[in-house]
Formats: C-alpha cells, sequence, structure tokens
C-alpha cells in the first residue's frame, strides 16, 4: 500500500525531488515529551513511525535509487531507554527503502541526491533544521550551475502532490475511518448512557478516552471538548473541569485517533438531566434540521460551501422565527448578521488529519465532492455574550443565554446516498431524553 503511493506520487514528481521529513519528539516539560505523533504526510507515504527521520523521493533517479529513508540508527542504550529502533536494515528490509542511511548523514548525502532534480519539493517553514541544510544544499548546486549546468531552479510544496492523492481515500483507507468513526461513535454512546453516574466533565473526558484506549486506538485524535452550559459556546474550550448543574446541556466532542492515525471528529449535544428545557429544544431542532440537511447534500458535485449554505439559510431562519434574528434571510446572510450566533463553518475534510489536507476552493472554483472523499458535517448555535449584537440584530433575552448546541458527523460521500460513518451516534430528540 505505501509502496504503491510511494510510486503514484514518485510519477506526478516527474524529475523533481520531494524530501519528506517525519515528526521530531517535542519537550513537554523538563526531560518529558509529548506522546509521538508521526507527521502525516510521512506516515502516509512510509508507514514508518519513528521520530527523526526523513524520507526523499527522487523521481530524477533510476528505478531502484528513488525511495531513501534517513533514520535514527540501532543503538542499544538509546533502545534500553526509548525503545525499539528498526535501523538501517529495518528501513530497508521492512519498509523497503531503496537506500537507508544515519539521519546525521543527512547533510554530507544530501548533495548527491539532489543532483540532477528539476525542482526541490519541500514544506518549507515548518523544519527549521532541515530547511537550512536543504537551503545549503540548494544555494551552492545554483552557484555551481553555470560550470555544471543544472541545479533545481525552484522549490515547491508537496502539497501540490499529496493533498489531492490524500483527500480522496482508497477502499482501505475507508475501511480504517469506519473503524476510527465508529469507535469514536460508541464512545459518545457511552457518555450518554452513564451521565447519571458523572457530575463533572473531566469525568466524562476521563470515559471518553478510556474507551478509546481499551479499544486500541492511540487515543483522542485532538483534545476532548467535554462542555456543560455555557461552556459550549466556547468552541474549542479543553478545560474540561466544571461541575455540571441541572438543566445544563452537555456538549462532546470527541473522536479517537487509531495507531495508524485514522481519526473520528463527533460532536453530540445532550441534555445531562434526560429533558431538553424549551429554548434548548427550540435550539436543538434548528441545528439538527440543518445538520440533516447538510448531510443530504453530501453528493458528488457539490461544495463543501454549498453544503455550508444550505445550513446557514435554515439556521437564519430557524432563528428568525425564535425572534433571535430578524429582517430579510438573504440580506441577513449576505451581511453576516448571524455570526455572533453560528460563527464556523460547517465542515472539513477528514482523514490522516482531523482538519484534512485538500482544498475546498481554488481562486473562485469550488472543488466539487467526489466519491471517497469524508468530511465532517457539523452546524452549531452559540448564545453567549460573547460577541457583539450585529447592527440592527435584536438584543438576547436572558433565557437563551449558555446555550451551545453542535451536532457532527463524519459522512463519506458515495453516489447520491451519504453514508453517515457516525450514525451509531443517536441523535434525535427521543434518543436523548429520558
Ligand atoms: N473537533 C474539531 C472540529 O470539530 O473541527
Ligand atoms: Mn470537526
Ligand atoms: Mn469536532
Amino acid at each position: 500500500m505505501y509502496q504503491k503511493r510511494r510510486e503514484i506520487l514518485l510519477s506526478k514528481l516527474d524529475g523533481k525531488a520531494a524530501i519528506i521529513p517525519g515528526a521530531n519528539l517535542v519537550q513537554h516539560h523538563s526531560d518529558c515529551e509529548y506522546p509521538f505523533r508521526q507527521d502525516s504526510d510521512f506516515w502516509y507515504l512510509t508507514g514508518f513511525d519513528e521520530p527523526n527521520s526523513i524520507a526523499l523521493f527522487l523521481s530524477h533517479k533510476s528505478i531502484g535509487e528513488r525511495f531513501i529513508l534517513f533514520v535514527n540508527p540501532k543503538e542499544a542504550y538509546s533502545e534500553v531507554w526509548n525503545g525499539f529502533r528498526s535501523g538501517i536494515e529495518g528501513a530497508e528490509t521492512v519498509f523497503m527503502a531503496d537506500k537507508a542511511h544515519e539521519v546525521n548523514q543527512f547533510k554530507e548525502l544530501l548533495p548527491n541526491y539532489l543532483h540532477g532534480a528539476e525542482e526541490i519539493v519541500f514544506a518549507v517553514g515548518r523544519n527549521p533544521k532541515i530547511e537550512t541544510i536543504i537551503l545549503d544544499t540548494w544555494s551552492n548546486q545554483l552557484q555551481r550551475y553555470p560550470s555544471v549546468g543544472s541545479a533545481p531552479n525552484s522549490i515547491k510544496s508537496p502539497s501540490l502532490y499529496l493533498n489531492e492523492m490524500r483527500l480522496l481515500k482508497s477502499d482501505y483507507e475507508i475501511e480504517r475511518m469506519r473503524e476510527a468513526v465508529q469507535i469514536s461513535a460508541e464512545a459518545h454512546e457511552l457518555v450518554r448512557n452513564n451521565i447519571s453516574l458523572k457530575n463533572n466533565e473531566r469525568q466524562v473526558q476521563g470515559l471518553i478516552e478510556g474507551y478509546f484506549l481499551e479499544k486500541g486506538a492511540r487515543g483522542p485524535a485532538y483534545n476532548s471538548i467535554v462542555a456543560s452550559g455555557d461552556n459550549a459556546c466556547v468552541l474549542h474550550y479543553t478545560t474540561n473541569n466544571s461541575d455540571f448543574k441541572k438543566d445544563d446541556l452537555l456538549l462532546v466532542d470527541a473522536g479517537c485517533s487509531l495507531f495508524d492515525y485514522y481519526n473520528g471528529d463527533i460532536t453530540r449535544t445532550f441534555p445531562i438531566g434526560g429533558k431538553f428545557t424549551a429554548e434548548q429544544k427550540a435550539i436543538y431542532e434548528i441545528v439538527l434540521e440543518a445538520q440533516k440537511c447538510a448531510i443530504e447534500n453530501v453528493i458528488p458535485g457539490v461544495s463543501t460551501n454549498y453544503i455550508h449554505m444550505k445550513a446557514v439559510r435554515i439556521i437564519v431562519n430557524g432563528l428568525k422565527e425564535i425572534k433571535l434574528l430578524k429582517g430579510d434571510t438573504d440580506e441577513i446572510i449576505e451581511k453576516e448578521s448571524y455570526k455572533h450566533l453560528y460563527m464556523h463553518k460547517t465542515g472539513h475534510w477528514l482523514g490522516l488529519d482531523v482538519h484534512d489536507v485538500g482544498a475546498y476552493r481554488l481562486g473562485d472554483y469550488e472543488v466539487p465532492l467526489e466519491n471517497g472523499m469524508i468530511l465532517t458535517v457539523e452546524p452549531g448555535i452559540y448564545i453567549s455574550d460573547r460577541l457583539p449584537i450585529p447592527e440592527g440584530q435584536p438584543e438576547i433575552e436572558q433565557r437563551w443565554k449558555g446555550i451551545g448546541i453542535r451536532i457532527e458527523d463524519d459522512v463519506l460521500v458515495s453516489n447520491s446516498i451519504p453514508e453517515v460513518l457516525s450514525k451509531a451516534a443517536l441523535k434525535e430528540i427521543s434518543d436523548l431524553e429520558i
């Protein structure tokens, strides 16, 4: 599978040399590090999960000299402290590098590997240490260009070659996504079914993330959001440490990351005590209607912006009915006078990255959905005092404040029938009330 991906990349590179560094360990505090998280592009092309590695894809070289890995060498003491390394031999035999080297040889060997490449493909601005080596090497080659007659003539972004590949999921990737999303959905069900035993957001975080680990996932795909009451109006709330209050809603935005880094991303909002108040129910109904309509429109040929605007229109009309917005719907949409209540987009691509790679628009051209793409559909309404009320829009009565609702599903584009991968997490009002 990785070899096939490399072959596709190499054919797209057509004379260029791509340098894709893996991730490094990041210090958390003193000599403790964050859990290692491989770079998604590097992982997609190699399946190699060790830090400090660098991959070269040399489309200007002959077959058998095109995939080069630089890795940490085997070293008994390091392996005793920090675990197994594949080393040079493993990189060649298990990970099928045409040639592997110790990573500290990168600077010395790079000039030769770049020799003859028409262009360099490298993500500038993300890896200063490697970037310095690449720029030095390139600058030397440019200086020698008049006497030797060739040097790479520009640096291009890897996203030009990889994003479209990653955006269209293979059958195998779709299966992995099904698993990531299914575990995530089951965790949401577990939370709702056990909510009467919990009285604090943190306990719910523990329950949900414990389930991810129990099911063999690596852990949460992103910082889990467990937001009761008004906390739900903070979109990226991760403090997760408030006690529950009577009549609070609980918004949980959480998904797992599998060992091969495929991710779920699901949000559910439900009444902790089992009954919506009239105001909560009114808002929930609007968000659910917007979400269902948006999902129905996840079909090939449609753009994500079209889906977003479908959701926005339903939310604006719904908010007008309950007098939280007023005026002409088209004008409210055009002036974005709804954004104090719905301030984010309706979804994003989902895959190896939670906010996965792939263009939404290219200039004025809106990228149409195709079978095999996976995206989230996640409208919401958040009512609080945090943002100013746009000119001409009504003040908000106290009874609405502190209601934050988002409903987020993960959807596979599949002909005219969108497949909701997260359907095991229930969302009808009758499912959520006791
Ligand atoms: N959990 C991040 C998002 O929904 O986009
Ligand atoms: Mn999302
Ligand atoms: Mn989410």
